[in-house]
């Protein structure tokens, strides 16, 4: 028995008597301004978390003057002796403020006081001292979305926490209690916009009878502040409008979208666009007609336009038939078009060039295109990283590709300044993260998966946060208070995603996954039907080395970087040795710069990788009179999983790169079996 984990970081288990008692006296009674549904939202949630964490509800006031807890829109005579100049909360943004004895929460919409609610939650569940506060909250990105893989039929792809939550089949009249709760989740770590159906889009989305099952759900979403998006076939007006094809310079296709636009928001008028995977992996586009991935978007977005909507069009585009090695395709096909978008229109980019590997250096397109909105696009679902399985806390993985410096405008041209738009001119800011939820109880089938969920929200909102204190909220919040546990804790989050990277693929190896489902090592295959498929397409492992060249002697992706990057990454010397074989081909005999060969620093990382999962193990024991025994329990399970796949990781690749290398394995380390 014990906790099931579907109420996620926002189970509000009681405080101690004494913290309550604290709480309650700067908090004892509220006072709300206003009335919507998005007002009421709030008062529920309010009362859930003051009786849950503090043992009873704050009694509502009738007046500001005689309440301890003030919200309060911020057009309002009420908040003027705050002085909080009204400009710079924004459209979501919101303060909480200690003022004469009183806590005040400010925005300039509901929605605002909704964040600011869920904030002041949180203060609370992380024990907090309120009696001076004073901060600022605004989102630095303006879409802050997920992406669910939706097949329509309960199918997620690359989701492994069950089925989807979304049941098409019942909605529109059956509306899950799920639904509300999903809302709740988001709406308390800022995402606010979702796409339910997969990027591999099936066109029924579109038909009118799922038109108003999108509905249901934009209804149930709005007073959270999420809206809904979907995701096209661009082959729509062939498919379900039978019009001969699609081709975007065609008036009577671009005229079925105006149409189609106008009937989705008759519908749902805060609709918020369409997402966009054209032309990759078999997917149609405007290339099908010679067209531009830049004519393809714009015909969409000034479909969207007159309704206020945007275009989110995808960079993830590989062709089979494509001279270029696949690193290159994105950007050669994507910066000839810079500046040719139009306004309601981001380009989203995967965090790497491939394709969420472990670890992948970040995606050249960064920066390359200072005339257009770029979004980032995380992968939540773990479909690289050992599923629902194993533990690998991604806010390491999202901080790394964020703060990475393109150095395409001179030094701190970080890639978060490219995606909340302060490096150039991008009107629509956004950042995407790849769902990672199902039916499963505790909705991300591994408890720690629900820290990748919270970490999305939290940098998406705010990518100055550091992912460790992003991990000690999340803790905190969901699991424990306790000084020690919270420790130990952390330190698995924060080493664990760098164990999933050596026992799997690590000094920049990666793509070597076993085929189509991605999970376990399959170095060994060459086979597949496309030559970019295969694991050795990657790793190029032979008698003399291993690694991919992608330097002038290779296939010179490392042109596609700033001059900075370029002459570092030319010379494996300079190359971090995290992505050393990602950009070299190097001599097993090369030496690493522990001064040891590549082959023996090869052996040492897969083992680092074992041994790093051995010691969560240990450390998930120290805490285990601090956690909900279920919670515990499986946890303990899927690490005992993780450190039997760390291991068979570690031997089938050193067993298959060693038939190569002909070397043995060094003194001190296991023999693969
Ligand atoms: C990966 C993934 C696919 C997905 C694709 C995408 O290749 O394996 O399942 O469709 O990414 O992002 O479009």
């Amino acid at each position: 028995s014990g906790e099931d984990g579907y109420n996620l970081w926002l189970n509000y288990r009681p405080l101690n008597a004494r913290q309550q008692q604290h709480y309650l006296s700067q908090l004892g009674t509220v006072y709300i301004a206003d009335k919507s549904a998005t007002t009421s939202v709030i008062k529920d949630e309010l009362k859930r978390a003051t009786k849950g964490l503090l043992g009873q509800k704050l009694s509502a006031v009738s007046s500001a003057q005689s309440a301890k807890l003030v919200l309060a829109l911020n057009n309002n005579q009420l908040t003027t002796p705050l002085g909080i100049e009204q400009k710079s909360l924004g459209d979501e943004g919101y303060a909480i403020k200690q003022h004469k004895g009183q806590i005040w929460l400010v925005a300039n919409s509901d929605v605002g006081l909704l964040y600011a609610t869920f904030d002041l939650i949180r203060q609370i569940q992380t024990l907090a001292d309120l009696s001076k506060i004073n901060k600022v909250s605004v989102p630095k990105v303006k879409l802050r979305m997920l992406n669910h893989w939706d097949d329509l039929d309960r199918h997620t792809e690359r989701g492994y926490a069950g089925q989807s939550i979304f049941d098409w089949h019942k909605l529109p009249d059956y509306q899950e209690q799920r639904y509300y709760d999903y809302a709740r989740a988001n709406a308390s770590i800022g995402v606010n916009g979702i796409v339910p159906n997969n990027v591999n889009a099936n066109a029924l989305i579109l038909t009118p009878a799922y038109l108003q099952k999108v509905k249901a759900l934009a209804d149930i979403f709005r007073p959270y502040g999420i809206k809904v998006y979907l995701s096209v076939k661009f082959s729509s007006p062939h498919l379900i409008g039978g019009l001969e094809n699609s081709d975007p310079v065609k008036p009577e296709v671009q005229q079925w979208w105006h149409d189609k636009a106008a009937e989705i928001y008759q519908l749902i008028p805060d609709f918020g666009g369409f997402l966009v995977k054209a032309n990759s992996e078999g997917q149609p586009g405007p290339g099908d007609f010679g067209r531009t991935h830049a004519q393809g978007a714009n015909m969409l977005a000034r479909a969207l336009k007159p309704f206020g909507g945007n275009v989110l069009w995808r960079a993830f585009v590989y062709a089979h038939d494509a001279k270029a090695e696949r690193s290159l395709q994105a950007y050669n096909e994507f910066v000839p078009l810079d500046g040719k978008f139009d306004d309601n229109v981001s380009v989203q980019v995967k965090n790497g060039p491939i394709d969420f590997q472990p670890r992948e250096p970040f995606s050249p397109l960064f920066g390359a295109m200072p005339h257009s909105s770029l979004a980032m696009e995380f992968q939540i679902t773990q479909e690289y990283l050992g599923f629902s399985t194993h533990l690998a806390y991604l806010g390491t993985l999202y901080k790394e590709a964020l703060d990475a410096d393109t150095h395409t405008q001179g030094a701190g041209s970080t890639v978060a300044k490219v995606v909340d738009g302060s490096l150039s001119d991008s009107p629509l800011t956004a950042m995407a993260g790849v769902a990672n939820i199902g039916m499963d109880r505790n909705w991300t089938g591994h408890i720690f998966g629900q820290a990748n969920w919270y970490v999305f929200g939290r940098l998406a909102w705010d990518h100055d946060l550091s992912a460790a204190d992003i991990a000690d909220e999340w803790i905190n919040m969901t699991l424990t208070h306790d000084k020690n546990a919270i420790d130990q804790i952390k330190d698995m989050m924060m080493n664990s995603r760098e164990d999933v990277v050596n026992y799997m693929t690590p000094l920049g190896l990666h793509h070597l996954m076993d085929t189509g489902h991605h999970y376990g090592p399959g170095p060994w295959v060459d086979n597949l039907g496309r030559a970019d498929w295969n694991p050795t397409y990657y790793h190029r492992a032979d008698k003399q080395g291993l690694g991919i060249d992608r330097t002038a002697s290779g296939t010179n992706a490392i042109s596609q970087y700033a001059p900075y990057w370029q002459q570092k990454l030319a010379n494996p010397a300079t190359t971090p040795t995290e992505l050393l074989l990602w950009f070299h081909h190097l001599s097993w005999d090369y030496t690493m710069p522990s001064g040891k060969s590549l082959w023996y620093e090869l052996v040492h990382h897969y083992n680092m990788g074992v041994a790093g999962v051995e010691k969560m193990q240990q450390q998930w024991q120290r805490v285990k009179n601090q956690i909900d025994p279920n919670q515990f329990h499986q946890v303990e399970m899927a690490l005992g999983i993780q450190l039997k796949e760390a291991k068979w990781w570690r031997d089938a690749c050193l067993a298959y790169f060693q038939t190569f290398s002909q070397r043995p394995i060094p003194e001190g380390f296991p023999k693969p079996v």
